[in-house]
C-alpha cells in the first residue's frame, strides 16, 4: 500500500488548481439512469470514488467513456437495464445508495444493497426510504438488500418532511421525483452547493425543479428527461483543505477556481483566526495576517454552516494555533479518529463524545501515522507540513478516494512531499 512522506517546515507559495467536486460528481453520475440520452460531465475529478461509481453504473447497464484523462465522463444508459446494485460494489462507498431513486423512477423497481459498515435498521437510509415510501414505493430489507417497488410501476409526487437535512436523501428524492407523476415537495431539504449543482444538471436534462439551495425544493414530475452536458461545480472541501495549507505551513497560496460563496462559514473562521482570504480574478488567495494563527471554536452544521468534511483539516490547523479551541462535531457521531494520530505528532487534544478541545502547540513533530478515513488522512498531511522532521502517512488509499494527486499539488507550491509506492 502506498504511503506519503512529508517533511515539514517549508513555507508555500504559488497556485493550486481546485478540481470538480467529488460529492457533486457522485450524485450527478447516477442521473444518467434517468434518461436514455447521453449525459456528459465536464470538470470531473480524477478519483477512485469516481471509478467505483463508474463500475456500479456499468454493472447496471450504463455505457461510460472517460476522456481527457478522466476530466470528461460521457455516459449513456439506453435500452433495458439491470436494476440490482450488488453488494460487492456498493460496500466500497456509501454514495452508491444514490442509484436507488433513479432506478426506481426509471424502472419502477430496484434492488440495492445497503452500504457496508452501516448499522442496519434505524439510521443508515431511513430518510431516503421513508421519502420514497411517501412517493408510493414499498421497500423491504432482505439479506442486506433494499427491495423497492413503486405501486403501479410509477412513483407519485408527495410532500416529504425530512427529520434532518440529509444530503444524500435530498439527492435521491430529487432525482426520483423528476420522473414521478405529479408534484413533490421536500421540506427541510439539504442546501449544499452539490444539491444546487445536481438540480442545475437535472434542469438541463428537462426536469422542473425550484427552490434548490433553500430548505424547500419543489419538483414537478415530467414524462421523460433528455441529455445534457454539465460542468461539475468546484470542490469546496478540496478548496478548504488547500486554503489551510499556507495557514499551517506559512507562505501564500492562490486556490484557482475557489469561490467565497462555497466556503463562507469556513472563511469566517479563518478570518477570526487571523488569516487573510482575498478574492482574486481566478480564485481565493490565502495567507496568515501576522504570525501564528489563533484559536477559534468550530461547530459543524449542514450547509451553510461549517462543513463536517473540513473538521479534521481545521483541527490540524488548530493544533498549531495559539490558544485553546473547542470543536463540536454535530453531523457524525464518531468523527474524531484523526485526533489520536495528531496526538502522536505532539498535538494536545482531548476528546469527550462529540467535543474535542485542542490546545495549540508551537511545533508538532513528524511521526508515522495511519489514515483512518478520507478527510482524516489529508489532515495528517496538513499537520505534516508544519511538523518538525518526517511524517509518514500510511494507508493512503483513503486519500485517493477524494484528492487527486495531492503530492503533486502540494509539491508544486513548495512542500517537501512524496508518494512511496507500496509493495
Ligand atoms: C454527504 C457527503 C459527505 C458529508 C455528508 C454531510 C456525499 C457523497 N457525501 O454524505 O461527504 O460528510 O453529506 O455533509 O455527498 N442520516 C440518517 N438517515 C439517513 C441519512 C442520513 O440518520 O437516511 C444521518 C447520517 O448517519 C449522518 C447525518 O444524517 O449522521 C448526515 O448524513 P447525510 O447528510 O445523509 O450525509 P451523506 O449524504 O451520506
Amino acid at each position: 500500500m502506498d504511503s506519503i512522506i512529508v517533511k515539514g517546515g517549508k513555507p508555500l507559495s504559488g497556485q493550486i488548481h481546485i478540481a470538480g467536486a467529488k460529492n457533486a460528481a457522485l450524485a450527478l453520475m447516477p442521473a444518467t439512469l434517468l434518461s436514455e440520452e447521453p449525459l456528459t460531465l465536464t470538470n470531473a475529478p480524477r478519483l477512485s470514488d469516481i471509478k467505483t461509481m463508474t463500475e456500479l453504473l456499468q454493472s447496471l447497464g450504463a455505457e461510460i467513456t472517460s476522456m481527457q484523462d478522466g476530466k470528461v465522463q460521457a455516459m449513456s444508459t439506453h435500452g433495458t437495464i439491470n436494476t440490482t446494485a450488488d453488494y460487492d460494489i456498493v460496500r466500497k462507498m456509501r454514495a452508491s445508495n444514490l442509484v436507488l431513486g433513479p432506478l426506481l423512477a426509471r424502472e419502477g423497481h430496484a434492488v440495492v444493497s445497503l452500504p457496508g459498515g452501516c448499522a442496519i435498521g434505524a439510521r443508515p437510509m431511513d430518510i431516503h426510504t421513508d421519502g420514497l415510501e411517501k412517493m408510493g414505493a414499498s421497500i423491504d430489507l432482505k439479506d442486506g438488500y433494499l427491495h423497492a417497488k413503486a405501486a403501479g410501476g410509477k412513483l407519485k409526487g408527495a410532500v416529504i418532511d425530512f427529520p434532518f437535512a440529509s444530503v444524500g436523501a435530498t439527492e435521491n428524492i430529487m432525482m426520483a421525483a423528476t420522473l414521478a407523476k405529479g408534484t413533490t415537495v421536500i421540506n427541510n431539504a439539504a442546501r449544499e452547493p452539490e444539491i444546487v449543482d445536481l438540480a442545475t444538471c437535472l434542469r438541463r436534462m428537462g426536469a422542473q425543479i425550484d427552490g434548490d439551495g433553500t430548505a424547500t425544493i419543489t419538483i414537478q414530475g415530467v414524462d421523460r428527461l433528455g441529455g445534457a452536458t454539465h460542468p461539475v461545480v468546484t470542490d469546496r472541501i478540496e478548496l478548504g483543505t488547500y486554503m489551510l495549507a499556507p495557514v499551517i505551513a506559512g507562505g501564500e497560496v492562490e486556490c484557482i477556481g475557489g469561490r467565497m460563496d462555497l466556503v463562507a462559514a469556513f472563511a469566517e473562521k479563518l478570518d477570526a483566526s487571523g488569516v487573510s482570504v482575498t478574492e482574486t480574478a481566478n480564485g481565493l488567495k490565502v495567507a496568515r495576517k501576522n504570525g501564528r494563527p489563533t484559536a477559534v471554536d468550530v461547530t459543524t452544521e449542514p450547509f451553510p454552516g461549517f462543513p463536517t468534511d473540513l473538521q479534521a483539516q481545521m483541527m490540524a490547523m488548530l493544533c498549531v494555533a495559539e490558544g485553546k479551541s473547542v470543536l463540536e462535531e454535530k453531523i457524525f457521531e464518531n468523527r474524531f479518529m484523526h485526533a489520536p494520530e495528531l496526538v502522536r505528532m505532539g498535538a494536545e487534544i482531548e476528546v469527550h463524545g462529540g467535543t474535542a478541545t485542542v490546545t495549540g502547540v508551537e511545533r508538532m513533530k513528524g511521526a508515522p501515522v495511519m489514515a483512518t478515513d478520507l478527510r482524516a488522512s489529508v489532515s495528517l498531511i496538513l499537520a505534516g507540513l508544519a511538523a518538525e522532521g518526517e511524517t509518514q502517512v500510511n494507508r493512503v488509499y483513503h486519500l485517493d478516494r477524494g484528492y487527486e494527486h495531492v503530492e503533486d499539488k502540494l509539491g508544486a507550491v513548495g512542500a517537501d512531499i512524496k508518494r512511496v509506492p507500496g509493495s
